[in-house]
């Protein structure tokens, strides 16, 4: 399994003898290569802390405690990877889960291919889950797991938007929307009916062949924010399962603070 750009932080479980009828096998992949511009300078976003512990520690264990995920793809900055593998050994992790580092890409979605170039043969359910969602409940990973054994080759966990939307236009002809300098008044071209739009989270599942392909067919750069939307372009279903708000992006500062909150809460809760 290792070479120069992919380490196991703990050995795999080896030659142990297969059982006779075998359950469908999880792995989850953590992309955690982006710099997070956007909460600020300072260290790429993962390794930033949350109450003394790094938001891609919290991450990993939130995928490691669901009882079906047993390996745990990191997929590092291309030039952290050492880092990120050290911060893994010296922070506990449950036993029975294995973790690999590898090194990451210039996008998101070429980060998670070369996760998904990681796994190992036997893996039949991928989560994609992003570092940046730090304290994703177990409820909600086990949900998504649930829903793809059950048959959906795509599942999303998502909560209704609070907010009403608006569509503006695109600033330029090559500029995406929303790229127009701050503050610079943005026409606005349409108000989607609030009732059908979802906010979507992560982790994703995926049946592992399913995503392999949306990744293949897949344009590199052509701007895809989430895995299911490449499977949504292969024409296979996609199907939103309900999410939680604990499952909250760390964006910008504000969402630290919250992080924290949390975390305090659920200390004060029961201790964890
Ligand atoms: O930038 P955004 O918040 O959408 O990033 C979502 C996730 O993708 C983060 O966990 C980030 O670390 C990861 N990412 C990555 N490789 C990149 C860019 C983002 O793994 N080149």
């Amino acid at each position: 399994m290792s070479d120069a750009s992919t380490a196991a932080v703990r050995p795999g479980p080896g030659n142990a003898a297969q059982p006779q009828v075998r359950r469908p096998r999880t792995a989850a992949v953590i992309p955690a290569a982006g710099r997070g511009v956007r909460l600020g300078p300072g260290a790429p976003k993962a390794l930033r802390a949350l109450n003394g512990t790094p938001m891609l520690v919290h991450a990993v264990r939130a995928m490691a405690a669901s009882r079906a995920v047993s390996l745990v793809v990191v997929v590092a900055p291309p030039d952290g990877a050492a880092e990120v593998k050290t911060l893994l050994t010296d922070h506990a992790l449950p036993e029975r889960t294995d973790v690999l580092v590898v090194s990451g890409g210039a996008t998101r979605q070429e980060s998670v291919r070369l996760g998904l170039d990681a796994l190992p043969p036997g893996i039949d359910i991928v989560l994609v889950h992003d570092a940046a969602r730090p304290l994703v409940p177990v409820d909600t990973v086990d949900g998504v797991i649930e829903a793809v054994r059950d048959g959906a080759p795509a599942v999303v966990p998502a909560l209704p938007v609070t907010d009403t939307v608006k569509e503006v236009a695109p600033a330029g002809p090559a500029a995406p929307a929303g790229s127009a300098a701050p503050g610079t008044p943005e026409p606005v071209v349409a108000t989607p009916d609030r009732a059908r739009l979802r906010a979507v989270q992560t982790p994703q599942g995926f049946d592992r062949a399913t995503l392999l392909r949306a990744h293949e067919a897949a344009v590199v750069g052509d701007g895809a924010t989430d895995d299911a939307g490449l499977v949504e372009r292969l024409g296979e279903p996609v199907v939103l399962v309900p999410g939680h708000e604990e499952a909250f992006k760390v964006t910008r500062p504000l969402d630290l603070v919250l992080a924290e909150a949390v975390l305090a809460r659920r200390r004060a809760n029961d201790g964890f």
